[in-house]
Formats: structure tokens, C-alpha cells, sequence
């Protein structure tokens, strides 16, 4: 198939890849006439692990090219994907402006008849919306069908050649027909449904597993009151199928392009209809506190952090990304700041990126992560980088001035912590080598 995927964000490069990689011939549009140079040059502007080498290959191979010229991309395509982003409005809702003004594209650059797919994670509604804004355009026949994307950002490759399920939202056989042949290679599993609930499908997947994260991050609030451990209790409820394991890790509450923006969107949404989406609105507002536990638990371990070194290791919202969108991390070392602390920060590939939105002089920034915690009166682990895990945790202590770990994500065993003598605060389970000995080595 001849295919256009408008937007070469993560969701509109990585699909534009893999549909090459299928045996599409594919062309993958954006206006940033920059962006496409860095493409045509062979740099991809995303972290994300295995796409470049995918990306080569199917240009080389002919399938992948790039251009900033989308009538010309659309002279010789069968389907259309637009693929721009739908960053959020100061209201949660989604801006529409990239959607809106790519339909008006297409609709003057349709010269024969096309399928036009919506990937775009877009309130319900939005695909009859771009349709009348294409038709107003062209005599041309054309048809409107959505296909949202699940890919999660650091396996956002392998996400999409092997999904858990496509969902085709379509209105004729002849679309739900089309996309079904170009999607059977990756899974079996595909669900054709109406427009309309195909778009609600992602809002309402993303919405469930914020809530899943919300969940156990307060019942790790909880353990942590009654001296339970939340890893426990985690194991032992996802072993019901019905509960299912995954999404149950306790921790600093997530962060990332999809969660916070589409969790707020949908609240917006049924807002609209004059619906109280409730228990959404307390999913946000519970992530949103939990980053906080961090800055407790160095209270609780310091007393106060004025003049403090607070070592930080990992600024992205999650391990294998440079994307620090929402990231807990950013809202903890604010704090930190305003309680007078000096963050140390490090991160393998996050921190240029962490640097254009929290550009602080006070914050000190560290190459290596054994050099973040060289004097510091605490470490805090925010993000579950491999190589933080890998640590001799003894050199860790021995480089500190005061062996205070507090782990954000619950990244380290109790094998791992063997033989260093941190006070160490988890998640929802119990801190060992207790308080006591942090606040011992205060006096
Ligand atoms: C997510 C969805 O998984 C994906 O389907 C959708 O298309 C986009 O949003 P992504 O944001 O890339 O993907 O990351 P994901 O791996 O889902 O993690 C999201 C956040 O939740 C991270 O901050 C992560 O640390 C956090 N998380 C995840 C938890 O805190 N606990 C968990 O158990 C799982």
C-alpha cells in the first residue's frame, strides 16, 4: 500500500517505520522542513531504542522517504494517517489547531479517492469534525476511520509490530476491509467497532491504567501506615486475572506525553456532557501528591533540607526515554528548591532536555551518577535506570555524607542493599535499617 502518516512525532515516525517495515511504501510528512532534513540525513530526533537501525533499512530498501510537501506525498497515496500531536490547553482539553489545519490540507490536496485514518488520540466526536472540514474542500469521494495507537514510549518499535490488539474504528466495509489487510500481519486480535467508541477505546484504556498506578500508589500510602509491603500486596492481587499484575507498581506517580494529558482530556470530555468523571478527577489528583512522598521522607530523614546536597538519579518520566514531559522529577526538585536545598542531578540521556524546562543555576548537573552523590546528604532514585541498579551500592555509601536512599520506584532488593548501611526509604514497604539511624547520624 502507498501511505502518507502526517506528523512525524513519536506516534507518526514509528508507525510511518513499521508500516514501511511491513512492505508499505510510505511517506512520512511535517511541516518543520528542519525536522525533515535531520530525517533525510538519517537522525532520527527521538530516543527510541531499535527505530533508526528500522528506519535505515526501509530507506535504503525504498519504502521510507520523507518531505515537508504533502500535496506531493498524496499524489500517489491509497490511505492518509495523521499522526500531529494534541497537546493539552491550559483547560486539560486537547488543542485541536494540528488536526484541524492538516484536515484543511488534505481535503485541498485530494486529487483521487483516499482513506483518511485519525491515529491521534482525539475526543469522540473529532473524526466527524475533520470529515465536514475535508469536505468542504473537495469534490473528491473519501472516507473517515480511526485507528488509535497503545505504543508506550522506550518500546514504542516493538509496541507496534506486536500489539496486544488493533482497534478499527469504521464506518463502511470498505474501510474496515483496508485497514484490517494492512494490519493482519501484526496480530490477530483486531477489533472493528464505530468511530466513535474506537476513539473512546483509547481515552478510556489510558484513563484505566492512570487509575490502576493511582491505586496502588495509595495503597503503598497505606502499607507504609500499617507496615505492609505493597510488593506483596501487589503480587498476590495480580495473580487474579481478573486484576491482572501489570500497571500495579507503586512509586512517584506517572508522568509522560500520554498519561497526565489524556487523563485530563477525558475529564474534559465528560465535562462537556455535564458529566463529573469523579473518580478520574481523584486518579489526577492522588499522582499528583504522590511525588511529594519523596520530599517527606527526606524531611522525615533530615529534618529540614535547607543547605542540604539532595543527589537525584534519573529525570525522565520512565527508564529507556529522554522525554521529560510531566515528569515527577521536575515538580521534586522545585521543591527542593524552594525548601533551600542544592539538587544534584543526574540522568544517562534526559538531562538536555530536563535543562530547557528547569534551567535553575541552582541545580548542579553530573555526568556520572557516582559524581551526583559525592557529599550528599541523601539520593533519591526517581527513575529505574538499569545502570543505577547496577551500582555498588557500598561505593554509593562510602561516597556519601549521609547514607540516606530514598527509592522512588522500589528499584533495589534487599540483596542489593546487603552490606551498605543506608537508611532506606521505599514505596509502601517498610524502610530499612530504620529512622533512627538517619536521625542518629543527625546528632
Ligand atoms: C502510555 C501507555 O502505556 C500507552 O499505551 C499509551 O499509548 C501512551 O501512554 P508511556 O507513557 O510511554 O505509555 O509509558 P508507560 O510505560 O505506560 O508508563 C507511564 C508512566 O506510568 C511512567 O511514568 C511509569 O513510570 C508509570 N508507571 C507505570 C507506574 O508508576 N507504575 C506502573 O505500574 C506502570
Amino acid at each position: 500500500m502507498n501511505i502518507t502518516v502526517v506528523g512525524t512525532g513519536y506516534v507518526g515516525l514509528v508507525s510511518g517505520v513499521c508500516y514501511a517495515e511491513l512492505g508499505n511504501r510510505v511517506v512520512c510528512v511535517d511541516k518543520d522542513a528542519h525536522k525533515i532534513m535531520q530525517l533525510e540525513r538519517g537522525e532520527i530526533p527521538i530516543y527510541e531504542p531499535g527505530l533508526k537501525e528500522l528506519a535505515d533499512a526501509n530507506v535504503r530498501r525504498g519504502r521510507l522517504s520523507y518531505t515537508s510537501d504533502l500535496h506531493e506525498a498524496m499524489r500517489l497515496s491509497e490511505l492518509v494517517i495523521i499522526a500531529v500531536g494534541t497537546p493539552p490547553l491550559p483547560s486539560g482539553e486537547a488543542d485541536m489547531r494540528y488536526i484541524e489545519s492538516v484536515a484543511a490540507e488534505i481535503g485541498e490536496a485530494l486529487g483521487h479517492y483516499q482513506l483518511i485514518v485519525i491515529k491521534s488520540t482525539v475526543p469522540v466526536g473529532t473524526n466527524e469534525a475533520v470529515r465536514g472540514l475535508i469536505a468542504a474542500r473537495t469534490r473528491q469521494p473519501f472516507e473517515m476511520a480511526s485507528v488509535p495507537e497503545f505504543l508506550r514510549e522506550g518500546s514504542a518499535v516493538q509496541d507496534t509490530l506486536h500489539p496486544d490488539r488493533i482497534v478499527i474504528g469504521a464506518d463502511s466495509s470498505r474501510a474496515a476491509h483496508t485497514l484490517q489487510e494492512l494490519h493482519r500481519p501484526l496480530t490477530d486480535q483486531l477489533i472493528v467497532t464505530d468511530i466513535r467508541s474506537a476513539e473512546m477505546i483509547k481515552y478510556a484504556s489510558n484513563a484505566f491504567l492512570a487509575t490502576k498506578i493511582s491505586f496502588i500508589n495509595e495503597i503503598a500510602n497505606i502499607c507504609e501506615k500499617v507496615g505492609a509491603d505493597v510488593t506483596e500486596v501487589a503480587g498476590g492481587m495480580g495473580l487474579d486475572r481478573r486484576i491482572g499484575a501489570a500497571f500495579l507498581r507503586a512509586g512517584i506517580g506517572y508522568g509522560g506525553s500520554c498519561f497526565p494529558k489524556d487523563t485530563k482530556a477525558l475529564i474534559q470530555i465528560a465535562g462537556n456532557v455535564a458529566y463529573d468523571f469523579k473518580l478520574l478527577k481523584s486518579v489526577v489528583e492522588v499522582n499528583h501528591m504522590q511525588r511529594f512522598g519523596v520530599i517527606d521522607k527526606l524531611l522525615r530523614a533530615l529534618g529540614h533540607l535547607q543547605g542540604r546536597r539532595v543527589a537525584i538519579w534519573g529525570l525522565a518520566f520512565k527508564p529507556e526515554t529522554d522525554d521529560v514531559r510531566d515528569a515527577p522529577a521536575i515538580e521534586i526538585i522545585e521543591r527542593l528548591l524552594e525548601l533551600g536545598a542544592t539538587p544534584v542531578v543526574h540522568d544517562p540521556i534526559a538531562m538536555p532536555n530536563f535543562r530547557r524546562i528547569a534551567a535553575d543555576p541552582r541545580i548542579v548537573w553530573c555526568e556520572q551518577p557516582l559524581d551526583a552523590v559525592r557529599g550528599a546528604d541523601a539520593l533519591c532514585l526517581l527513575t529505574e535506570w538499569s545502570q543505577y541498579l547496577r551500582q555498588d551500592l557500598r561505593e554509593v555509601e562510602r561516597a556519601m555524607a549521609r547514607p540516606i536512599l530514598i527509592d522512588g520506584r522500589n528499584a533495589y532488593s534487599a540483596e542489593q542493599l546487603a552490606g551498605a548501611h543506608f537508611a532506606y526509604y521505599p514505596v509502601g514497604r517498610p524502610a530499612m535499617n530504620n529512622e533512627d539511624i538517619a536521625l542518629h547520624e543527625l546528632i
